[in-house]
């Protein structure tokens, strides 16, 4: 069975998918973790980034390998470095190539083969699994989700400001809902949940009886 969990930076998509993956006892896939390990393997590769070419054979050759909560790139643990603010910038350069998003959506398709999963992205439920069983798209009120990135930076140790947050979430917003191959689009059968006012707890609730309920009918 193949779950997916589409929606913008934020919405709270990220922590919710892997705590209903781990009480499914499904896999976890987070795909926005793959399309930062490729910026970043292009940053420490030094790519010329306005050679798409460039970072396409480096995404075609480097190997990313996602554990229950490790990110590893060419087996170093990347899982903190692909959360910097540079390297959520440089994301887009990976996100908005054709190329590469060819490469990962094959590697998106291998992981989840034979296997039930929890798939988390933008472009799950519409591009790599329009075959899903259940397609949920999380959303948040703008404010909501820049607070929520702002405490987790933070609590990360950088420095940043709440205005510098939502800045660069509407300029991401827009980046990922104008990208013509794999933006971010709800697909016509998935679920809208607006995660605002509720707690985090509330959300996998909510997406685990939405889960369930599918089980039982299918
Ligand atoms: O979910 P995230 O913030 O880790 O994603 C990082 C970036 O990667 C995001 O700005 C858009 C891109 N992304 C994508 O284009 N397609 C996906 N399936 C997942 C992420």
């Amino acid at each position: 069975m193949i779950v997916t969990i589409d929606g913008p930076a934020g919405s709270g998509k990220s922590s919710a998918a892997r705590q209903l993956a781990k009480r499914l006892g499904f896999l976890f896939l987070d795909t926005g973790s793959m399309y930062r390990a490729v910026a970043l393997a292009g940053h420490q590769q030094q790519v010329d980034w306005q050679t798409p070419g460039e970072l396409a054979r480096i995404a075609a050759n480097c190997r990313i390998e996602l554990t229950d909560d490790r990110v590893l790139l060419n087996d170093q643990d990347v899982t903190e470095q692909i959360r910097t603010v540079e390297i959520t910038r440089l994301t887009k350069y990976a996100a908005d190539n054709p190329e590469v998003r060819k490469t990962l959506v094959e590697t998106q398709r291998r992981f989840a083969d034979g296997q039930n999963v929890v798939a988390e992205g933008r472009d799950q439920a519409t591009v790599v699994f329009p075959q899903a069983e259940c397609k949920i798209f999380l959303t948040a009120d703008e404010t909501v989700r820049a607070q929520r990135r702002y405490l987790d930076l933070v609590s990360r140790g950088e420095r940043v400001s709440l205005d510098s947050v939502l800045k660069h979430q509407r300029q991401r917003d827009q980046q990922d809902e104008e990208r013509p191959i794999g933006g971010l689009r709800k697909a016509t059968d998935s679920i809208e949940i607006k995660t605002c006012g509720m707690s985090p707890a509330e959300v996998v609730e909510r997406l685990e009886a939405l889960v369930r309920e599918r089980m039982t009918t299918d």
